[in-house]
């Protein structure tokens, strides 16, 4: 199966959607997405000044938790969409906001000490190129941090089902959640998700399934 995942489509759904985006991640996560980002970000092991990314950072979910978590880390995060990003800058204090693609980073090598990527990829028309800027701006031995949906299981199907009933009550979006429907459908499952990781340089650290595999978490290092 193949879709439309231009650059132009991807930003103007976000763009789109960016009002309504925390509220229908709690609803169709049952309100378990933060405690899932939070058990993620744990694993970083973050030191204070330490320089992280959040690459596809959305409304900021991740890089508000790396701040709770370590208030003096040097926190950026980077998304195409503006109007994500607004949202992001009225939750968040003290972290940087960039408005840019993270197919093309403005940094040199080895600049960070973690990325974090949560329910990105999947969106990236040229992924590859998106975790190859993910390993270049990394420092040897940083942690690169991947979050998004996991197994093709039984509870996903029931998740591909209940998806389009809440959007149909709850938003005027159809469209953009039949997308991330089809969108979960193609991703790669964990297993070979991390053999395209190992691929571009990285090694795997640990990963880490939730709600029975269908969000899988890899921690990946340089
Ligand atoms: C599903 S949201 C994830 C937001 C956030 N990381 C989270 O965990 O809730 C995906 C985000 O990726 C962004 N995005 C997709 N492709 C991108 C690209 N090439 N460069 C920068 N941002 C991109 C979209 O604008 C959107 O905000």
């Amino acid at each position: 199966m193949s879709f439309d995942k231009s650059p132009e489509k991807i930003q103007t759904m976000f763009n789109i959607i960016a009002d309504r985006y925390d509220f229908f991640n709690n609803l169709m996560s049952l309100s378990t997405q933060r405690y899932i980002k939070y058990k993620s970000i744990k694993n970083l092991n973050i030191k204070p000044h330490d320089k992280i990314i959040d690459l596809c950072c959305g409304t900021g979910d991740l890089s508000i938790i790396i701040k709770q978590i370590e208030p003096q880390a040097d926190v950026t995060g980077i998304d195409f969409s503006d109007k994500m990003l607004e949202v992001a800058k009225q939750k968040s204090q003290n972290i940087q906001y960039l408005q840019g693609d993270v197919t093309a980073l403005p940094y040199p090598d080895n600049t960070f000490d973690c990325t974090v990527m949560g329910f990105g990829l999947r969106n990236i028309q040229n992924a590859e190129k998106a975790v190859e800027e993910a390993y270049r701006i990394l420092k040897p031995g940083g942690y690169f941090m991947h979050l998004d949906f996991g197994k093709k299981n039984l509870i996903s199907k029931v998740f591909d089902i209940t998806i389009p009933v809440l959007t149909k009550l709850f938003t005027e979006n159809y469209s953009a959640y039949t997308y991330l429907i089809k969108s979960k459908q193609i991703f790669p499952e964990p297993e070979d998700l991390i053999k395209d990781f190992e691929s571009k340089g990285f090694r795997l650290k640990k990963r880490q399934d939730f709600l029975f595999g269908v969000i899988s978490m890899q921690v990946m290092v340089k």
